[in-house]
């Protein structure tokens, strides 16, 4: 049985990881409109990464005997300037859910929860992947510039790249 205390982090949780299934969604968006449809695919894959993240916590917490949410849906930014734009806001929103995660870490083992902690470590390793998947990206769109044939080629091998965890 969940105590409160972990009942709400955990469904604050799930508003965090909805809240990453609309930016990534709204990134797709905009790559798909700008003609870069190996990015928005991609993105579109992260997008269904994160909602599936909600729902695994959304099933854990009834499982446990609370009540999942389900959040509000908020607008997420609609226009971006470039690939560069999309995947430094992505590297640095993943940070941000890798410090809400150790947060959460945190509160199970303060709670003694360790069911809630085991649960989690799902998500630890799984943000290592997100983290070094995100900077490997950044690395070569820096490396890349503004060279419009290297951005082409990018596009194109974003397109194959599989999500973090596969
Ligand atoms: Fe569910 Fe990308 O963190």
């Amino acid at each position: 049985m969940l105590s409160k205390k972990i009942e709400k982090a955990l469904n604050r949780q799930v508003e965090v990881e909805a809240d990453s299934s609309q930016f990534y969604l709204s990134m797709a968006s905009w790559a798909e409109t700008q003609g870069f449809n190996g990015t928005a695919k991609f993105l579109y894959t992260q997008s269904d990464e994160e909602r599936m993240h909600m729902l695994k916590l959304v099933r854990f917490i009834n499982e446990r005997g609370g009540h999942a949410i389900v959040p509000a849906l908020k607008q997420p930014p609609a226009k971006f300037k470039s690939l560069s734009d999309i995947f430094e806001s992505l590297l640095g929103h993943e940070i941000k859910v890798t410090e809400e995660i150790n947060g959460l870490v945190h509160t199970t083992l303060e709670e003694k929860d360790y069911t809630t902690h085991n649960f989690l470590q799902w998500y630890v390793s799984e943000q290592i992947e997100e983290e070094a998947q995100a900077r490997t990206i950044m690395d070569k769109l820096n490396m890349i510039g503004n060279d419009k044939g290297g951005l082409y080629l990018f596009d194109r091998d974003l397109e194959n790249m599989p999500a973090a965890h596969d």
